[in-house]
């Protein structure tokens, strides 16, 4: 049975009627000075939850802003309703709904709402990516010619050093750097053939589990670079990338930066 179309118009109901023309009238502080929410977001996952839950009312829902983390069902719905908060309250484009599926611990479902760039990204195992409804692979690019995505995690400032050390070491082996912002972006934009590799520390399931399944669709791939962690109930390491080849020497460049350095 496929839920794809109907989480595509409940992801675009609540992007166009929520995210697009709400106020942000409250950003409320979730213990720092980087981490906080807005009454949109609130307002965002209490619609998901609602949705989501009569579409499929035995899975599990896994949201950012929800206490409940528990996922012991076949489905869990794993979902961020604003990926790139930062983003969206000082009006920078580049943020997004984020609704994953994940089944016995594997996406099968992914859809992501850019509504300020109207992007519709959308995959389901199987069936490969589609961004506004075309069909979506990622490039071709080899390790030299690519763009990586780098993330400086806000909320881990102890992983500076280590994070912007692996940039200056990979710098001259590829052809630039981008940060825009948001997990779930960065992989749709590899998934877009944009951009081709990504290495995240400490990141969250819900920033991650629908552009997973968006990524591997359009025929990129994934690993997770943290040891014995329940990655869709804590933070992992992540890198992805446009082929296989590429993932492999971004996993060999880190390895060897880290020898070096630790
Ligand atoms: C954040 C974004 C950012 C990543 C952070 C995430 P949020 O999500 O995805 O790119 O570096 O680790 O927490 O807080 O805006 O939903
Ligand atoms: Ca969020």
């Amino acid at each position: 049975m496929s839920y794809l179309q109907e989480v595509v118009t409940t992801v675009r109901g609540a992007g166009d009627q929520l995210f697009k023309t709400s106020c942000i009238n409250k950003i409320i502080d979730k213990g720092s000075v980087e981490n906080y929410v807005t009454n949109v977001d609130l307002q965002i996952e209490q619609r998901l939850r609602e949705e989501l839950g009569a579409l499929i009312p035995e899975a599990d829902f896994i949201g950012e802003e929800s206490n409940s983390k528990n996922a012991s069902s076949e489905y869990a719905w794993i979902v961020d309703p604003i990926d790139g908060t930062a983003n969206f309250v000082r009006g920078i484009k580049e943020c997004c709904i984020s609704v994953g599926l994940v089944k016995n611990g594997n996406p099968v479902l992914g859809v992501v709402y850019a509504p300020w760039l109207c992007e519709m990204y959308a995959a389901e195992e199987g069936c490969g990516a589609t961004l506004n409804g075309e069909k979506i692979v990622t490039s071709k690019r080899d390790f030299r010619t690519a763009i990586h995505y780098m993330s400086s995690s806000s909320y881990n400032k102890d992983k500076a050093d280590d994070m912007v050390g692996f940039i200056k070491w990979i710098l001259p082996t590829i052809e630039d750097v981008r940060r825009f912002g948001s997990a779930a972006m960065a992989l749709c934009n590899i998934a877009a053939g944009r951009i081709e590799t990504y290495f995240v520390q400490g990141i969250y399931p819900w920033d991650i589990c629908a552009g997973l399944c968006i990524l591997k669709e359009a025929g990129g791939n994934y690993l997770f670079h943290s040891e014995e962690v329940d990655v869709w109930k804590e933070q992992s390491d992540l890198m992805a990338a446009n082929s296989n080849l590429n993932l492999e020497q971004l996993y060999s460049a880190y390895d060897m930066y880290y020898n070096i350095t630790h």
